[in-house]
């Protein structure tokens, strides 16, 4: 796919910035995907959550967390009581990234360079936001937002601060709880990542 080496200016505005990234074509991922995924949310939101990349339903409605994962999300956010339109929703890479399988599109998991190129998208969110708190959502998250890879089964619940001075709060992705196969297991990380929101909560 055709690339361009170098991001566009830094915008003022949210607005701006989403129309910069729906023609990004800095790495490769925008041209088999439908559309890039921006952020949505609040432009003043004290919260940020940032997941992974868009997956399949995402990719065809142009928003974050639509799909099983993002309606496991919903339903966690609202036990927590931390109500969604209030915070802003985002992913590390704003394209979906999959392998053709038949009719099925098989999400892929971004590579470092692709995790890398898109940070610049990320860092402009968050500079024009600027959240009391960022909630990484998974490994992905938390690389791109503090720049080095760890594993969130045993950062998770901490607060680390970003090269920027950010606060990030380190927690599992949702689709992680979706692919536990032990009923009981996955009943106890699902509490324990609504105990993780509401950790958030009490914290903002
Ligand atoms: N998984 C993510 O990380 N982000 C989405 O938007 C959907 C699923």
């Amino acid at each position: 796919a055709e690339t361009d080496n170098a991001p566009p200016p830094p915008a003022n505005d949210l607005a701006t910035l989403r129309k910069q990234a729906e023609a990004c074509r800095l790495c490769p991922l925008h041209e088999p995907a439908t559309q890039t995924v921006f952020g949505e949310g609040p432009a003043d939101a004290r919260l940020v959550f940032v997941g992974e990349q868009p997956g399949d339903k995402e990719d065809i409605a142009g928003q974050p967390f639509i799909g099983p994962a993002g309606q496991l999300f919903d339903s966690t956010l609202e036990e927590a009581g931390i109500d969604r339109s209030s915070v802003y929703v985002t992913n590390a890479v704003k394209h979906f990234k999959f392998q053709p399988r038949g009719k099925f599109r098989l999400h892929q998991k971004p590579n470092g360079d692709e995790v890398q190129t898109c940070r610049w998208w990320l860092g402009q969110e968050l500079q024009l936001i600027d959240p009391e708190l960022t909630v990484a959502l998974g490994a992905t998250a938390a690389q791109s937002l503090l720049g080095r890879s760890m594993a969130v089964t045993k950062e998770r619940g901490q607060i680390l601060e970003s090269e920027g001075g950010r606060q990030v709060f380190i927690t599992v992705h949702p689709s992680f709880l979706l692919r536990i196969p032990d009923e009981r297991h996955k009943a106890d990380e699902r509490a324990r990542f609504r105990d993780d929101m509401i950790a958030v909560r009490e914290l903002m």
